[in-house]
């Protein structure tokens, strides 16, 4: 039985059951996802390299662990059969200044097994910064610390806008992460946007990138598009 989503601050999430897949299930934002996402009652599949890692993050019987190649075409249709929607928190697990190829390549093979295996709705996890806004610049230590990882999202983006006008994609934006668990604070939202005006000391707690995730697929909002996110201290 589904249960009320809690939390949640949109007057039209729908409360039914969906049929998960996550990619990078085993990740900080992918764990604390994947227990919200149980904790909601949805159908969940942990998408994983490592089944062992995702039963010891979470030791739930219910969770679905499946063993997937993320650069195969092949391998994620197979597992996105039978889907409601997709969700990528995969993130680049190497140093820093290493290149970073995780979000582009894997989009590359996301995207086709999608059209295969006939599921439509996607949700990527991204950062605020991923293009310049000649408004309100990326501040230069963050393009110092994080330049290749936000040029690879960038790539994943522009895949997204140029080439994914038949898929439900939503492009979710999130400036720096705490390990804190959801609060109750309202959203700040700017869809088409690379971050929130007035909010650049905004840290999100990794609860609420779930809690954003889960209501937004549950609502429907933002299809086609990326959204910057923050969440509005009290
Ligand atoms: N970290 C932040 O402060 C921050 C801020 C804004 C946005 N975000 C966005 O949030 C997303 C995830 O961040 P995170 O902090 O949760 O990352 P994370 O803890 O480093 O998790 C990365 C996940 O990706 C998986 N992964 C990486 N390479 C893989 C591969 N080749 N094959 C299969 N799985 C692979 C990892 O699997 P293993 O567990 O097997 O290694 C892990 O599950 C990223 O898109 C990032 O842009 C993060």
């Amino acid at each position: 039985m589904p249960v009320p989503v809690s939390g949640h601050l949109y007057p039209d999430v729908h409360n039914f059951t969906m049929r998960l897949a996550i990619l990078g299930a085993s990740g900080r934002n992918g764990t604390e996802l994947t227990k919200q996402a149980m904790e909601q009652c949805h159908d969940v599949t942990a998408l994983v390299r490592s089944e062992e890692k995702m039963r010891e993050k979470v030791p739930d019987e219910r969770l679905k662990v499946e063993i997937v190649n993320v650069t195969s075409v092949e391998s994620l249709t197979r597992h996105f059969k039978g889907k409601d929607a997709v969700v990528s928190a995969l993130g680049h697990v190497g140093e820093l200044k290493d290149t970073v190829a995780i979000f582009s390549e894997s989009i590359k093979a996301i995207v086709p097994a999608m059209r295969n295996a006939g599921v439509c709705r996607l949700l990527t996890l991204s950062a605020w910064y991923t293009f310049d806004d000649p408004k309100e610049p990326a501040p230069p230590i963050v393009l110092q610390l994080l330049g290749n990882v936000l040029k690879d999202l960038a790539h994943m983006e522009s895949y997204l806008m140029a080439e994914c006008g038949d898929l439900e994609w939503t492009s979710a934006r999130f400036p720096s992460l705490t390990a804190g668990p959801a609060t109750e604070l309202p959203f700040a939202e700017n869809a088409d946007a690379v971050q929130v005006y007035g909010s650049q000391r905004c840290r999100v707690a990794r609860g609420d990138v779930a809690r954003f995730v889960l209501a937004t697929l549950s609502s429907g909002k933002y299809k086609g598009k990326a959204v910057a996110v923050a969440t509005l201290q009290n």
